[in-house]
């Protein structure tokens, strides 16, 4: 069955503290991985889902996102002029990728008021939402799958991953029961960054989501969770407790690879990753790599 979705919203009006100083006057989604900042190979990903209309969510400081999915006249004549077609292509790239639109969230209330933003743009329609510290690896489409499953069930859908006891508390947590197929679970409950031991299960949600516009007035009604914000783990926990709403929740649970870029140890982790498998720089790094690591004690 054909997804119909057609739109996706990205939030990223984060104010990457992690990062800083980097992070001082230049939002974090702008930070390269590799030569790539970061928020493009998520509007890479959503484009390659089929999904070209991508809402950004923003904040202040975040101008250069918007010029980063801009023209760049200067730039673009100045390698015309050179002759550098190859740089010039990967300058348009970014431009002509997707049809960018962007809106402020206001005050600082939560992913669940960043999703709530969306309500105007989106209208009465399923839409993905995806966080940019999660990378997904091209060749795993969970996107894909996600949107494929959105048509076959007409309910809301999360992505999960097995995460280390230890960590759930960084993560929503899933509740789930099996269902026909082997990739899929239905969400019986969900629960934000549950208290270390407390976890329901190990089924953590990592940053995509593909969701029913029924989630909107479930957040217009969401009071603060979880550290004072407004949670989008809870709206979903309310859609998962009642099929009646707008279809329940069902989880893909994704085996693939995922890179996490959202905090310093894990986004180096994330460039080495992906700077070994490229083709430019791989056959240089691995050896190099495999040196240096001989080298440490
Ligand atoms: C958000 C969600 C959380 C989810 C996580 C995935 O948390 O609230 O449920 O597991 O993204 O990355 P954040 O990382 O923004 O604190």
């Amino acid at each position: 069955m054909a997804s119909l979705i057609t739109k996706a919203v990205i939030p990223a009006a984060g104010l990457g503290t992690r990062f800083l100083p980097a992070t001082k006057a230049m939002p974090k989604e702008m930070l390269p991985v590799v030569d790539k900042p970061a928020i493009q190979y998520v509007v890479e990903e959503a484009v390659a889902a089929g999904l070209r209309d991508v809402l950004m969510i923003t904040g202040r400081n975040k101008s250069a996102l918007e010029n980063h999915f801009d023209r760049v006249g200067e730039l673009e004549a100045t390698l015309l002029q050179k002759g550098d077609s190859d740089r010039l292509r990967k300058v348009n790239f970014s431009t002509d990728l997707a049809e960018v639109h962007y809106l402020r969230q206001g005050d600082p209330l939560g992913l669940g008021h960043a999703v709530l933003r969306a309500r105007m743009h989106v209208g009465n329609e399923p839409f993905a939402v995806l966080l940019g510290d999660d990378l997904i690896d091209e060749r795993d489409p969970l996107l894909t799958r996600m949107l494929q499953v959105q048509a076959e069930r007409n309910a809301s859908i999360i992505a999960l991953l097995e995460v280390e006891p230890a960590m759930a508390n960084h993560y929503g947590i899933a509740t789930v029961e099996p269902t026909d197929a082997e990739d899929l679970v239905r969400i019986t409950g969900l629960v934000e960054k549950p208290a270390e031991g407390t976890q329901p299960s190990n089924l953590a949600i990592i940053g995509r989501y593909v969701l029913r516009p029924e989630v909107f007035d479930v957040l217009e009604r969401t009071r603060p969770g979880k550290g004072g914000e407004i949670q989008l783990t809870d709206a979903l926990q309310e859609l998962a407790s009642d099929d009646s709403i707008a279809g329940g929740v069902y989880g893909v649970v994704f085996r693939g690879r995922r890179y996490d870029t959202g905090d310093r140890l894990d986004y180096i982790k994330a460039i080495v990753q992906l700077a070994v498998e490229r083709e430019d720089l791989g056959p240089d790094l691995r050896p190099w790599l495999k040196e240096f690591s001989d080298g440490l004690d």
